[in-house]
């Protein structure tokens, strides 16, 4: 009877071992393998369509994953625009619980400035984002209302004394007051009215009962001799959304896992949803001199301007050095959020951060 090429394999080790003593332990062994091989090969002959659907399965699983990942599909341009940023976005909220959750190290970790060029990609190309200038906004509001002279400073800017002689009470209901951060995310029934600013390079929106403080605090500075510029002013949630997406993708192509690229991200660009560009409280500034939002911006003379004169229009420093553990977010010197003129000086007399604040006073 023919022998199988199992048969044949076993009785050679059986013989090998049997005439060369010296040989019987490589025997031994050749054996085993041989025999082990032999019930692997019959466990997947007996199974062969079981085991073709799993590796299938694998598969399909495999490449899949491999097609939504956010990565995968810029590099690759397999969806485009406004689909990209839609796919994104649903990753992004699936993951919201989860990294709220995730402690950062502020210290091991360097957070990427929205100057920072990260595989030659620029993530806020200066050059290309509106930069608003007090001379701009006067030029297209020749014709019209618009306050500036010194009377209206002067009625609008109470003495910094009167407020430390008699302690202002605080309402945690005062709309200037509003907390919005992680743990805040703004509140569905919030409302307000965006009011516009006309400058020659198109309008800029904000909260419009800032937009009176905002204006004089422009001008006062440009009286002092510091040209200064909005940025960011009022931003919409599909925008904050661009924003942190791109952040978290540019991470991503440094090598980070999402959950890392997320987590980094919300130090520089609040979670969509908890931004207080959305309530349009917050305006980022920046000078004619200085372009760039970094921390640079802070030694300034613009910086320096406005960390020692914003409270005075009933702006705060939002995102202080030192406070990043209770903010969440880096140190940001261009980030100025409306809180009221009797707020903003106690705040920044007492070097607070507005969560600081709360805790201390409503
Ligand atoms: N850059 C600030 C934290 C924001 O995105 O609201
Ligand atoms: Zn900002």
């Amino acid at each position: 009877m023919k022998r199988s090429f199992y048969e044949k394999t076993k009785s050679f080790f059986i013989n090998m071992g049997k005439h060369h003593r010296f040989l019987r332990i490589p025997a031994i062994i050749g054996l085993a393998v041989s025999m082990l091989s032999h019930r692997i090969c019959l466990y997947f002959k007996t199974g062969t369509k079981r085991f073709a659907c799993t590796v299938f399965i694998l598969l399909c699983f495999m490449v899949g994953n491999s097609f939504a990942y956010p990565v995968f599909q810029e590099e690759n341009g397999f969806i485009s625009g406004e689909e990209k940023e839609t796919e994104a976005v649903a990753v992004v909220d699936s993951n919201i619980a989860l990294a709220d959750e995730r402690q950062v190290e502020y210290e091991n970790m360097k957070v990427l400035e929205d100057e920072d060029v990260v595989d030659g990609y620029k993530f806020h190309d200066m050059e290309n984002v509106d930069k608003y200038f007090l001379d701009e906004i006067l030029e297209e509001n020749a014709d019209t209302n618009v306050r500036f002279s010194k009377d209206a400073e002067q009625a609008n800017v109470e003495p910094i004394q009167a407020a430390a002689v008699e302690k202002p009470q605080f309402d945690a209901g005062d709309w200037k007051l509003v907390l919005i951060n992680k743990q805040h995310p703004i509140p569905e029934d919030y409302s307000f009215s965006l009011g516009m600013i006309k400058t020659i390079k198109g309008d800029m929106e904000c909260d419009e009962r800032i937009i009176d403080d905002l204006l004089l605090m422009m001008q006062a500075a440009s009286e002092d001799g510091v040209t200064l510029a909005i940025c960011s002013p009022y931003r919409d949630l599909s925008y904050q959304e661009y924003l942190f997406n791109r952040k978290v993708r540019a991470y991503m192509k440094k090598g980070m896992s999402y959950m890392e690229a997320y987590s980094i991200s919300s130090q520089a660009v609040t979670v969509p949803g908890a931004s207080e560009h959305q309530i349009g409280l917050a305006v980022d500034i920046i000078s004619d001199t200085y372009l760039t939002l970094d921390e640079g911006f802070a030694e300034t003379s613009a910086g320096i301007w406005l960390s020692q004169h914003c409270a005075e229009y009933g702006f705060i420093l939002r995102y202080p050095k030192g406070k990043e553990a209770i903010t969440s977010i880096e140190f940001e010197p261009w980030h100025f959020r409306y809180v009221g003129k009797d707020a903003a000086e106690v705040i920044m007399e007492e070097g607070l951060c507005l969560e600081e604040f709360w805790d201390k006073y409503l």
